[in-house]
């Protein structure tokens, strides 16, 4: 079980992947922000059906986190991610300081629109789609792997960076990959680890509403009522606020009337400090 190398500057990294290539290999790309828990490797083990050789980033984006958020405090572990991601056999870790993503002077970025003005997450996080767009068009661009892959917790992230790839041409495939759990059905998180025991037990319940509200719909009763009913049942759950529960369509992440095409249910809430987001197939 070999660690990965680590490259830190998008020389080297293009170098790694110039010899991939001559190779002939096909690489896929698993863009992280560290702090990697069992859904992150699932995204490794995922993609590496589709590829040859697997490559991680590791960056603390500070674009996507608003002075209030928690980028300092984001758990950031690289000696720890590196030995996870030697356990899934992955080839390459590309760890760039900010200087080599923002270097001196930096001055442009990403305007998103289409799914990522839904009214969901950017209305909570109005900077994060834009600092997300931007980071990951540098990483497609820096490594320029032919599949990427991320994760179905962030829904609404899959949704603009499908949109965001198709936008400005990129000849790569993006992959989602299914949500990871723990075995009371919380979403697997970096930012689970923020919560104390109390809050972890309240934490589990997210998951439940959401099939309660699934269940509901099947059965015929309207979107607006079922989304109120959600909230209420999150709240007396023990979430402090609930940001939104949402059914929307699978792909645009448009308002919907009716479940008539593939159709998320998508919800936001608070405890103690942390936010918690989590979606599922209606
Ligand atoms: O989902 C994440 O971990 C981040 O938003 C991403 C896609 C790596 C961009 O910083």
């Amino acid at each position: 079980m070999n660690t990965p190398r680590i490259v830190t500057s998008i020389a080297e990294l293009r170098a790694a992947l110039d010899g991939w290539r001559k190779d002939g290999a096909r690489i896929g790309l698993v863009p992280t922000m560290g702090a990697l828990h069992d859904g992150h490797l699932s995204l490794v083990r995922g993609i590496q059906s589709h590829c040859q050789k697997t490559l991680a980033s590791i960056f603390v984006n500070p674009t996507q986190f608003a002075p209030h958020e928690d980028f300092d405090r984001y758990p950031r572990d690289l000696s720890g991610d590196a030995a996870k991601l030697a356990t899934v056999g992955l080839d390459l870790i590309f760890a760039p300081e900010r200087a080599e993503m923002y270097p001196e002077g930096f001055a442009t970025a990403l305007t998103v629109g289409g799914p990522a003005l839904a009214g969901l997450e950017d209305a909570f996080r109005p900077h994060f789609f834009g600092g997300v767009a931007t980071v990951v068009s540098k990483l497609l661009i820096a490594a320029l792997p032919d599949v990427a892959v991320f994760g179905e917790k962030d829904y609404q992230q899959l949704a603009v960076i499908r949109r965001m790839t198709v936008d400005l041409g990129l000849p790569i495939e993006v992959l989602g990959a299914p949500i990871v759990r723990e075995p009371d059905g919380l979403a697997m998180s970096s930012r689970n680890a923020y919560l104390s025991a109390d809050e972890r037990a309240v934490a589990g319940r997210l998951n439940l509403v959401l099939k309660d509200a699934i269940a509901r719909l099947k059965h015929g009763d309207p979107i607006a009522e079922v989304e109120a009913f959600a909230s209420t049942d999150l709240r007396e759950a023990g979430f402090e606020k609930v940001d939104y529960v949402a059914v929307r369509d699978a792909e645009t992440l448009a308002h919907i009337r009716a479940v008539e095409r593939p159709a998320r249910i998508l919800a936001a809430a608070k405890i103690g400090g942390t936010r918690l987001i989590d979606n599922m197939t209606v």
